[in-house]
């Protein structure tokens, strides 16, 4: 059933291509100055990895110091597009991370000054993650956000910066004249709302605006050039990638890096994941109360339903855990990543989809959003906050429960928090009142040692592409705060003459700051209100300061830039150990196969190969991989790869078998898709090794070759096994500090 639907899905988007072409075919030759047709752009599309390292870090999400990654399973992509209206350029970047911060933002700049010049600024530049739970932490530079993962992890951050760079550099080589179309359509089975509770306390008259507590609606781009060649295709959609939870520990672009392989597959026949020309944006929206665990949350223990209002089973958090709608999480994955991807294929496919016309504009300001002023509806003026994180941040939500429990044993075997313990605050009076009625249980906003806790600079910042309006907001809005916003926006350029602007907000951009709710949900300080740092006024903030922007594009004044944000990169803390050496058995070298496949396999199976190796963090292999499934081409030895690292189907998992002796052990896994040709195959394996004394050495090693043979009949498993990684599992009983983003 759900292969019947991704196949479907797959061969109409490759029906839809071939019939755009051809009807695009009659533009061809036309030689348009692009000023005289106000729908012909200057369109860029790129792609690049951003994996960082393998193994032995922390991933960023659920804040789950166990949570330490053991391989791969998807490789991350930065993904930009360029939109130019030959005036004016805008950038548009989702990145398969956990979000994006201002440092990596302002590195990346960096970057493109040297290139570029000033082409390339905080202004037209949007970059946003898509929030994926399943990648490598420490690349955001405020403390709070790197507390699991020891600190600032440099491989991490330096791994983003270069691979978005190269994403906007190669979109920046690419640009062709093209047009837009714009679609929008509902997907109803791939999100729920995690905090119905607080949802519902919004005024009955807004509730009574609207059939669904999520937003179902996704708004989707497609780029074509004007010889109707497909170039990319980005949409936006509002779920947060967790349906890997938080004992998954190989690196996963979770449901949307899946939609996005699965797009650029159809579209890119042959080539493996970001090696493609076309490039396909699954990028993220208001997901702050949206969960992708359609099923909902379960007590684990009892299979019965939590209670409702606190998310908990028998007064606590743990055992709480929502999910679905597969059998394990990996399937999880692929379902919801399938949904997606079946409405984007539908709305690309969308023969009444808006062509977009007129001018590219762009705002931006940074605002210190720890004093903000707030004019509100009745006239009365109010203030955001010092940053503050509430109780309830601690106990985390039913996609990944947190179990932060300062009182019993939270100093234990985590250096960093040794350090940083001692330095905990009692918030001020001024603090307290302002965040009421959130009990603060990190008063973060007035922790200043040894560097800042969490950030006050907000990105603010907006681009017009025609009728498209992109709104990146630096932080996780809830559904409702997210339809206020855009309603507003809308509104007010309506006012000016724009009615048919398309307004949508590209969530986690450009810095981190949390949750953002109403105030209405903020009384109720579930998890996302405890997380809205700011107070109950974040999102009136938000608003307000969006309107401004608004209006600077309307007025054609520019604005002030105001206070940019800190570069910390001279303080942070790292204290990861470092890999100290690896070495090989006795008798063995690097690259050696201690276990080979089974000589023959049958599609829907996984091939299993077990290398000697090193510790992948000796190298990130950025742009390369770990592992290939390679299939001899004819007999004379010529070998073709048909799947790397990245590869839904491949699983690169890694053991440090004695820490002591320094030995370790690849896992390769390949599931054979079910359309795999019969022939000849084998598995490679490489890496960097530390040598105690003489620095890192790259190796490699191959598998003895085996046969793959379709399998007679078809009553096999869809999915593999769930990867258990035997590094992480007895920790995960006991997460002394565990919460969540
Ligand atoms: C994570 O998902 C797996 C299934 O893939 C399940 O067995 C496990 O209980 C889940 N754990 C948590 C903590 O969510
Ligand atoms: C733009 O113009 C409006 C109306 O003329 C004015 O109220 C507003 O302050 C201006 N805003 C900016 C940011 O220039
Ligand atoms: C084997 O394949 C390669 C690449 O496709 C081709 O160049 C070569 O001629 C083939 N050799 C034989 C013996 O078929």
């Amino acid at each position: 059933m759900r292969q019947q639907e991704s196949k479907v899905a797959r061969v109409t988007l490759a029906v839809v291509v071939v019939v755009l072409a051809c009807m695009a075919g009659g533009a061809e030759g036309l030689a348009y100055d692009l000023r005289d047709d106000p729908s012909l752009y200057n369109i860029g599309v790129g792609i690049y990895d951003v994996t960082g390292p393998a193994a032995g870090v922390n991933m960023m999400g659920y804040a789950n110091p166990a949570q330490v990654n053991s391989g791969i399973h998807m490789r991350l992509f930065s993904r930009a597009f360029i939109l130019d209206d030959t005036q004016r350029r805008l950038v548009f970047v989702s990145v398969d991370c956990g979000m994006m911060g201002s440092l990596i933002k302002t590195k990346v700049l960096e970057k493109l000054r040297t290139e570029y010049g000033d082409m390339y600024t905080a202004a037209n530049v949007i970059l946003s993650g898509t929030h994926t739970h399943s990648g490598p932490a420490g690349f955001l530079q405020h403390l709070l956000f790197d507390i699991t993962s020891l600190g600032f992890i440099w491989q991490t951050f330096d791994a983003m910066v270069e691979g978005i760079f190269q994403s906007i550099k190669e979109a920046h080589n690419s640009v062709v004249p093209g047009y837009i179309y714009l679609s929008s359509g509902e997907i109803l089975d791939a999100s729920i709302n995690r905090s119905p509770t607080s949802y519902v306390t919004n005024p009955a008259e807004e509730l009574a605006r609207y059939s669904y507590d999520t937003d179902k609606t996704m708004t989707l781009l497609r780029l074509e050039a004007q010889d109707g060649t497909p170039l990319g295709m980005v949409n936006w959609f509002a779920v947060h990638p967790t349906s890997m939870n938080n004992t998954n520990t190989l690196i996963s672009g979770d449901n949307k890096g899946y939609a996005s392989q699965l797009f650029e597959e159809v579209m890119n026949p042959g080539a493996m994941p970001g090696k493609g020309k076309f490039v396909a944006a699954f990028a993220q929206s208001n997901c702050g109360d949206v969960s992708p665990n359609i099923q909902g949350a379960r007590c684990i223990d009892t299979g019965l339903p939590c209670d409702l209002a606190t998310s908990t089973c028998d007064g606590k958090v743990q055992n709480c855990i929502a999910s679905g709608p597969g059998k394990d999480m990996m399937e999880s994955t692929k379902i919801i990543g399938t949904r997606q991807f079946a409405k984007a294929v539908e709305l690309y496919s969308d023969p009444n989809a808006m062509r977009v016309s007129g001018p590219v504009h762009y705002a931006q300001q940074f605002i210190d959003m720890s004093n903000y002023r707030v004019n509100l509806k009745d006239g009365t003026e109010v203030f955001t906050c010092l940053p503050a994180l509430g109780y309830s941040f601690a106990a985390g939500t039913i996609d990944g429960p947190g179990a932060f429990d300062f009182t019993q044993g939270t100093t234990e075997g985590n250096p960093f928090w040794d350090i940083v313990s001692g330095l905990l605050h009692k918030p001020s009076e001024e603090q307290v009142a302002c965040h009421a009625p959130k009990p603060i249980l990190l008063d973060t906003g007035e922790l200043n040692k040894p560097y800042p806790w969490h950030p006050r600079i907000m990105d603010t910042q907006m681009g017009l592409v025609g009728q498209l309006a992109i709104l990146p907001v630096p932080g996780e809005f809830t559904t409702m705060c997210g339809r206020r916003f855009r309603e507003k926006v809308a509104s007010v350029l309506a006012a000016a003459g724009m009615e048919d602007v398309v307004p949508v907000l590209a969530g986690l951009s450009n810095e981190y700051s949390h949750y953002i709710t109403t105030w209405e949900e903020y009384q109720m300080q579930r998890y996302e209100a405890a997380s809205t740092i700011f107070g109950p006024h974040t999102c009136a903030a938000y608003i307000q300061q969006y309107v401004h922007l608004a209006q600077s594009i309307l007025n054609g004044t520019e604005m002030p830039p105001g206070r940019s944000p800190p570069d910390l990169s001279s303080s942070v803390l790292s204290l990861l150990p470092g890999v100290l050496f690896d070495r090989a058995p006795l008798f063995s070298d690097f690259g050696d196969v201690v276990a080979q496949p089974y000589p023959l396999a049958y599609t829907g199976e996984t091939v299993t190969a077990k290398f000697v190796s090193g510790h992948p963090r000796n190298d990130v292999q950025l742009d390369k991989t770990f592992l290939t499934v390679e299939r001899l081409v004819n007999s004379s030895d010529v070998w073709e790869i048909v799947a790397t690292d990245a590869n839904w189907e491949t699983r690169f998992i890694w053991d440090r078998v004695s820490l002591l002796l320094g030995t370790s052990l690849a896992t390769v896994k390949w599931d054979i898709p079910h359309d795999t040709p019969e022939g000849t195959y084998r598995i490679t394996h490489s890496g960097h090794y530390k040598s105690f004394l003489f620095g890192v050495y790259p190796y490699s090693g191959v598998t003895e070759s085996f046969q793959v043979m379709a399998r007679p009949d078809t009553t096999l498993l869809e999915y593999a096994e769930v990867p258990q990684q035997s590094n992480s599992g007895s920790a995960l009983h006991k997460p002394w500090l565990s919460f969540g983003f």
